[in-house]
């Protein structure tokens, strides 16, 4: 049996030297869903390789970024399900629609960029949103749409040659929980390489005591019971978020086009 499989082994190598499909893919960036930025196409091994499309919206530097994204992916697999999105307050988010498939051009069509919900859920989660070891300042926030889960992440935050350490808790979509030590998650943007990550089940905000109504105003405030520490701020630490824009960073992007979506 074990000489029979020896024999057979070189010409199974052969068959598959000689095979070496390629997949073809869909390549571009852009701000826009015409991604018009390095329109072409892209060749990857079929046998581990696939065609990746990325839509996402962006705000976590203040601003809104939408980006759209196509390219080739050397590994196929992810252990992180998508769309995911992710709420840390104070309007951050990141939200991600992508595809991931592998036949000859199958990312070629438009992904929506998920568009959120503002509408409440009844359940809530701290959130907050620090880089450069600054102190993540824990406000308790209503959850909105979809996003059920109360997450925590600590890791790295890369935006091309630069990278910050980050904390970020919030509300977060199912999806979130297949974010464990190790992972990481590759957006046109950034790459979020997370050391530590967790999420639970977001509790349901307490009914007691009821809304207060219009005419007691000398009540307390319904504001959740929040842990103020104060802000650490590190001398010469700005936050590397903010000190890029998108258009500076064009010229960079090739290296970016290598961005996968896996751990
Ligand atoms: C992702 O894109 C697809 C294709 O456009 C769209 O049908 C889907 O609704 C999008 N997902 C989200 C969460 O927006
Ligand atoms: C912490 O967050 C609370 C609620 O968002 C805010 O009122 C407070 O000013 C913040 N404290 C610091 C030090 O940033």
């Amino acid at each position: 049996m074990v000489s029979f499989i020896l024999c057979l082994l070189p010409a199974l190598l052969a068959t598959t030297s000689a095979q070496g499909e390629t997949l073809t893919c869909n390549t571009c960036f852009g701000q826009t869903e015409t991604c018009s930025f390095a329109p072409g196409t892209c060749q990857v091994n079929k046998a581990t390789g696939g065609c990746l499309s990325v839509a996402e919206d962006i705000t976590l530097d203040g601003t809104e970024n939408t980006n759209f994204y196509k390219q080739c992916l050397s590994s196929y697999k992810s252990d992180i399900e998508v769309p995911i999105s992710f709420t840390v307050g104070n309007g951050k988010y990141v939200r991600i629609n992508t595809t991931r498939c592998n036949t000859d051009n199958c990312n070629s069509a438009v992904l929506g960029v998920p568009t959120g919900s503002t509408t409440e859920n009844g359940l809530q989660c701290p959130t907050c949103f620090a880089l450069n070891f600054a102190v993540c300042n824990n406000s308790v926030t209503p959850c909105t749409g979809d996003e059920t889960y109360c997450m925590d992440f600590t890791g790295f935050l890369y935006q091309g040659s630069s990278h910050s350490p980050f904390q970020a808790k919030g509300c977060a979509t199912a999806s979130a929980q297949a974010i464990k030590p190790g992972t990481n998650l590759a957006t046109a943007l950034y790459t979020f390489d997370f050391f530590w990550g967790s999420s639970v089940p977001a509790e349901k905000i307490p009914t007691n005591p009821p809304p207060t109504t219009g005419a007691s105003l000398e009540t307390t405030t319904t504001t959740p019971n929040t842990t103020t520490i104060p802000a650490r701020t590190t001398p010469g630490a700005s936050p590397a978020l903010g000190k890029f824009s998108f258009a500076l960073y064009l010229p960079g992007l090739t290296g970016l086009l290598l961005v996968k979506l896996i751990s």
